[in-house]
């Protein structure tokens, strides 16, 4: 039996910059946050990551020969910008020729303009808590919409402004490794004043486009189904779930988010007059990454130690996931992700949905040339699956995309993590087809699993 997906349904893979490009001193690039946080918590850095800022023909070559037609990448901003402000043309230079490299191959380029590798010259600005930093990111939108508006019709600002702001400045996981709940809801803030400000400026630059954001969501989970425990569902829901797509959508944070989060006395004083209306610009569609459940349940005492890593959230705990779970320890629950998007459907009020990222990390041996990643082949087929289940129960889902097209530094885990359907070898630099890319290429083929 074929599960056939709609006419026009957009196939493509995923990448983001730091995680792939390498040559993180090339043609003038500036440091970023990345690059200062690698460099000094001893972990594997972002070079040379897969080396595709000089092997990028040979990766589209690739992604031609699979026959997958879209492909979501990111610019480094410290590549366009080294210090976040003055325009480096050799830095723009390389994605006009990525760009051109793609639609030469009939393949259609999706652009993210920040997947969390922000200039260390900005960093030092204060970074994300910063509010200046909004508008020299709508700055830097522009510049790199002047540079690629003519081609790239597909614009999404931000990656993830959770991981940006929670992980990097909350419990300080992710560069800047900053330790400061106060200032993670700050930095929250600020990244969707800047995705505000930064889908003006593309939209004021003329040309047709689709303007996206893109957010990760966790289905919370908890298995008692009482009113402690939902409270506890509640709050993580809504700083997981809420705190970046209302606003989007032009309600505000939620009052109850507000209400949990007022002890550290920050986020609303940060929100100015005219703020939320800069941040609810219409979108085009909303992208949505999709990993992963997670498992609340209610603290007894509230001032116990907490394992939530979501910033000022009280009385309530995370539990450890169940079931099979991937190499990075991510519960799989494609029955949730089914869920996601009829939730997202009906709270969205209908806006357009672009699958941004779902993948799997396990652990790939390559024998005889070949990698049979069957695990990562069924984690793909469940949850294609579990979309076109919501698809065919009303979620306007327009596209998907693979994370990832290459084995990549997977951030804080450095190399350990392998998410591609293409292997590399990070010492040759070989690239080969793992079973689940040519799975995927059949499903694109036919438009159907
Ligand atoms: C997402 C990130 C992406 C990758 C995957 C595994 O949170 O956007 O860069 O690391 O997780």
């Amino acid at each position: 039996m074929t599960l056939g997906f709609p006419d026009g349904f957009r196939w493509g893979t995923a990448t983001a910059a730091y995680q792939i490009e390498g040559s993180t001193t090339a043609d003038g690039r500036g440091p970023s946050i990345w690059d200062t946080f690698t460099t000094r918590s001893g972990v594997a850095t972002g070079d040379p990551a897969c080396d595709h800022y000089r092997r990028y023909r040979d990766d589209v070559r690739l992604l031609s020969e699979l026959g997958v037609p879209y492909y979501r990448f990111s610019v480094a901003w410290s590549r366009v910008m080294p210090d976040g402000r003055t325009v480096e043309p050799r830095g723009l230079a390389f994605y006009d020729r990525l760009v051109d490299t793609l639609l030469e191959h009939g393949i259609t380029p999706m652009v993210t303009l920040y997947h969390w590798d922000l200039p260390e010259a900005l960093q030092a600005k204060g970074g994300w808590p910063n509010r200046e930093l909004a508008d020299h990111f709508a700055d830097y939108a522009l510049t790199v919409h002047k540079a690629l508006g003519d081609r790239v019709r597909q614009w999404t600002t931000i990656n993830e402004p959770f991981c940006a702001a929670f992980i990097g400045y909350g419990n300080g996981d992710h560069a800047p490794g900053i330790q400061d709940e106060g200032a993670a809801l700050v930095a929250g803030h600020n990244l969707l004043l800047a995705h505000g400000k930064a889908a003006q400026a593309l939209r004021s630059n003329g040309g047709e486009q689709e303007v996206s954001i893109v957010l990760n969501f966790a289905p919370v989970l908890t298995d008692v189904d009482d009113a402690v425990h939902r409270e506890a569902a509640r709050k993580f829901d809504f700083l997981h779930n809420r705190f970046f797509l209302d606003p989007l959508l032009g309600r505000g944070y939620p009052p109850e988010l507000l209400a949990d989060l007022a002890h550290l006395g920050t986020l609303e004083p940060a929100i100015a007059d005219g703020d939320l209306e800069i941040i609810a610009q219409p979108l085009d569609v909303l992208g949505v990454n999709y990993y992963a459940p997670a498992r609340a349940v209610p603290l007894e005492d509230p001032e116990a130690d907490s394992n939530c890593p979501l910033p000022g959230l009280r009385g309530m705990d995370v539990q450890p996931p169940r079931g099979e779970l991937t190499s990075l320890g991510w519960e799989q629950r494609p029955e949730c992700f089914t869920e996601l998007l009829l939730w997202l459907q009906e709270h969205c009020g209908g806006l357009p949905l672009v699958i941004a990222e779902n993948g799997a990390a396990f652990e790939d041996e390559v024998v005889e040339g070949r990698v049979h990643d069957e695990k990562r082949v069924r984690y793909f087929a469940h949850h294609l699956a579990a979309v076109h289940a919501a698809i065919e129960r009303g979620a306007d889902v327009r596209g998907y995309m693979a994370w990832s097209l290459l084995d990549n530094f997977e951030w804080a885990m450095g190399y350990t993590q392998r998410f591609g359907l293409v292997h590399v070898d990070f010492e040759t630099q070989k690239r080969v087809l793992k079973d689940s890319a040519l799975f995927y290429a059949d499903v694109v083929a036919r438009n159907g699993l």
